[in-house]
């Protein structure tokens, strides 16, 4: 008997503040017609006092258990995807299960930015199938406002904060089309660590660092990347590019959306997008779209749901799951 990872619940938090890019402009040399032109951002959310990554991850972690309808201390693996973490250390995802009372299983962080809640998705689904946890809840959080450079109009405009989340539950199942995630493909290059960085840390500068970005070559590769990783999952699926009724991408900017859409052939009425509302999340930002299509009800049971992401390492990845 096979064994599947099975989507139960989404759910997600966002910081009470909403930025537009005109009030944005008041502070640094921008304007809402390149904003939107260039990137598709209308407005971003910003932590303010008393909002962290881990408040954040709390809200979407129980709303999504709250979706699935299930006892917050059943669950026994819990994966924070985040590069701005509360502390150094301990793990957000420990301030989590603490909050949830989900103690004495599974619970750490992963750091692969942008990527990062395909990352934690992929090692999920290996440890529910694993056997090595039956319940897990997966969430991307971040607070990106803290470690940009607001004086740096090259990227203090792309980015916002907040979490999104999810429940898998290991199921066994041989039927072939009962949900569950399909397949994940997962993929890093660091020759290009130097393109999409933080010039700080706690073993280099003892600070924490801004976020510095060549925004065009970053673009380049994301477009390459991301229609590779996608057909690589579709491949090993044995599923094609026109079954699939949804495609959930890392929201980073709208141009990256639709060109790899075009480079795949998809439709563009089956992108998800909510980059206008929430600007770069970075490891949020696929939850976050996720969860927004399905409480809207566009995505539905039994349908054919992609994931896909890229960022900082470079890292990148994607994943094919029926919900
Ligand atoms: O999440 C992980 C991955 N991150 C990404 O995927 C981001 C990928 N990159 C991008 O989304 C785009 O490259 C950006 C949105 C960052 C930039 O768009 P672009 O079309 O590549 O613009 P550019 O960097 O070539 O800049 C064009 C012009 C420049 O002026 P000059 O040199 O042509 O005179 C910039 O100085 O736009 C200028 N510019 C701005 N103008 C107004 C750059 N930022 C701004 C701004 N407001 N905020």
């Amino acid at each position: 008997m096979g064994r599947r990872s099975v989507l139960i619940g989404t759910g997600s938090g966002l910081p009470a503040r909403v930025v537009s890019n005109a009030e944005l402009a008041q502070q640094v040399d921008t304007t809402d017609e390149w904003i939107v032109e260039r990137t598709g951002i209308r407005q971003r959310y910003i932590a303010g006092e008393g909002e962290t990554t881990a408040t954040l991850a709390i809200i979407a972690a129980r709303n999504a258990v709250a979706a699935a309808g299930i006892e917050p201390s059943s669950i026994d693996l819990i994966i924070l995807a985040t590069a701005t973490p509360d502390q150094t250390f301990p793990a957000s995802a420990t301030i989590v299960q603490e909050a949830l009372g989900a103690c004495g299983g599974i619970a750490f962080d992963v750091a692969a930015v942008c990527s990062g809640f395909l990352y934690a998705l992929g090692v999920a689904d290996s440890m529910l199938r694993t056997g090595m946890a039956r319940r897990a809840l997966v969430i991307g959080a971040e607070t990106f406002s803290r470690i940009l450079d607001w004086e740096d109009r090259t990227t203090c405009v792309l980015f916002g904060d907040g979490a999104g989340a999810i429940v898998l539950e290991a199921r066994d199942s041989d039927a072939p089309d009962a949900p569950g995630v399909l397949a994940t493909r997962l993929h890093a290059d660091g020759t290009h660590n130097q393109l999409l960085f933080v010039d700080g840390g706690p073993s280099t500068t003892g600070t924490v660092g801004k976020v510095r970005m060549k925004g065009k070559e970053v673009f380049r590769h994301a477009v390459t990347n991301l229609a590779d990783v996608l057909r690589e999952v579709l491949e090993e699926t044995g599923i094609t590019a026109d079954q699939l009724d949804w495609v959930v991408p890392h929201q980073a900017n709208k141009r990256i959306l639709d060109g790899t859409a075009k480079k795949l052939g998809l439709a563009p009425e089956k992108v998800v997008i909510t980059v206008d509302q929430h600007a770069n999340t970075s490891a949020a930002s696929v939850p976050l779209a996720l969860d927004v299509a399905v409480r809207d009800g566009r995505i539905k049971p039994g349908q054919l749901v992609m994931l896909e992401a890229m960022g900082g390492g470079f890292t990148w990845g994607a994943s094919l799951i029926r919900v």
